[in-house]
């Protein structure tokens, strides 16, 4: 059976911004934040702090986290290593997210690491914020394809997810980097992940838009028995060191479906639609979310 509320993990802000070419002022970052919380969203994954020259557009994460510490909601941030760690915990970030991949390929590109490596950078950072009470989410990338490497076999995305586990993450976010995924390959991938003692009550699902499938995908992973969704306001977003990523499932098409099949999310779509429309003409273009287009022109 489906789930009577969803948890929307809205990753606008920073998997949406970090994508944009053109830089984009804090102040304007911080008032979508503010809106994205007046229209209901619970968690809003806030900003990295990652090396500058790595992702520019959010190399204003101290400046932006000033900016929004009035805000009272749960607002995580990315964090790869210790330097970011202290960064984010230094300005008083209650949760943080490390982001390891499922192939090599993306682990040397995104974080000039092995995937060994990257998992062995974590895991101080994930002690020490166990340590200073600070929750810890673990994504995964290129859980179903990879851009160089092709079909990534399920046994490789679990043995990663579950050393990611093993280290004390909470929360496991599935990410389907470049949108690949379909229902069937989802169900197998939540099938075997509880077979090897990750429950779907740990695991969070974040696919991306790329071949129309996102929405489909996430009703599967919901039958399934996953409650919490990630999602990006108006689908903004992609990943600079993926190629062929685009955005992400738009909150707003999530939204729709949820609210049709009775499910609570606590957000209001019409405040949500708003916000996205503010946002898509200060970066110059329309949402690509069906949903915004067609209550926009309503
Ligand atoms: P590196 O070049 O190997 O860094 O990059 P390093 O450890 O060798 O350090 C080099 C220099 O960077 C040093 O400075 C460090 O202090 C500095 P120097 O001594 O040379 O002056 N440095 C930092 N400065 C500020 N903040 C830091 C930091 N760390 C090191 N945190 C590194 C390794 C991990 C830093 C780099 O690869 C990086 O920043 N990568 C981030 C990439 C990224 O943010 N990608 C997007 C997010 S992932 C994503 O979008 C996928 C997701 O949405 C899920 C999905 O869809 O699949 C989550
Ligand atoms: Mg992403």
């Amino acid at each position: 059976g489906l789930p009577t509320r969803v948890r929307i993990h809205e990753v606008g802000p920073r998997d949406g911004l970090q994508n944009e070419k053109a830089l984009v002022p804090a102040a304007v970052k911080a008032e979508f934040i503010h809106r994205l919380a007046e229209a209901g969203l619970t968690t809003i994954e806030a900003t990295s702090f990652v090396h500058p020259k790595w992702v520019p557009q959010l190399a204003d994460a101290e400046e932006l986290m000033a900016l929004i510490d009035d805000v009272d909601v749960r607002l995580p941030v990315l964090v790869p290593n210790e330097r970011g760690l202290d960064r984010a915990l230094g300005l008083g970030a209650r949760e943080i997210a490390v982001f390891a991949s499922a192939t090599e390929s993306f682990a040397k590109a995104n974080l000039n690491r092995t995937v060994d490596g990257a998992l062995e950078m974590f895991e101080p950072v994930v002690t020490k914020a166990k340590d200073a009470g600070v929750a810890v989410r673990g994504y995964l990338s290129m859980c179903f394809g990879d851009p160089w490497e092709g079909p990534v076999p399920i046994s490789q995305t679990v043995s990663v997810s579950r050393r990611l586990m093993d280290m004390g993450c909470d929360e496991i976010s599935l990410g389907d980097t470049i949108g690949v995924a379909t229902p069937g390959h989802v169900r197998e991938l939540l099938d075997t992940l509880n077979e090897a003692g990750v429950a779907d009550d740990r695991l969070a699902v974040h696919f991306h838009d790329t071949y129309g499938q996102a929405l489909a995908n996430t009703l599967a992973a919901l039958e399934h028995g996953v409650t919490t969704v990630d999602a990006s306001a108006g689908g903004l977003g992609g990943c600079p060191y993926a190629k062929s990523a685009t955005g992400n499932l738009a909150t707003e098409d999530l939204v729709w479906m949820l609210d049709g099949l009775g499910i609570e999310t606590g957000v209001d779509i019409g405040r949500l639609t708003a916000t996205s429309v503010w946002m898509a003409r200060h970066l110059g273009r329309p949402s690509p979310s069906r949903t915004v287009r067609a209550l926009s022109q309503k």
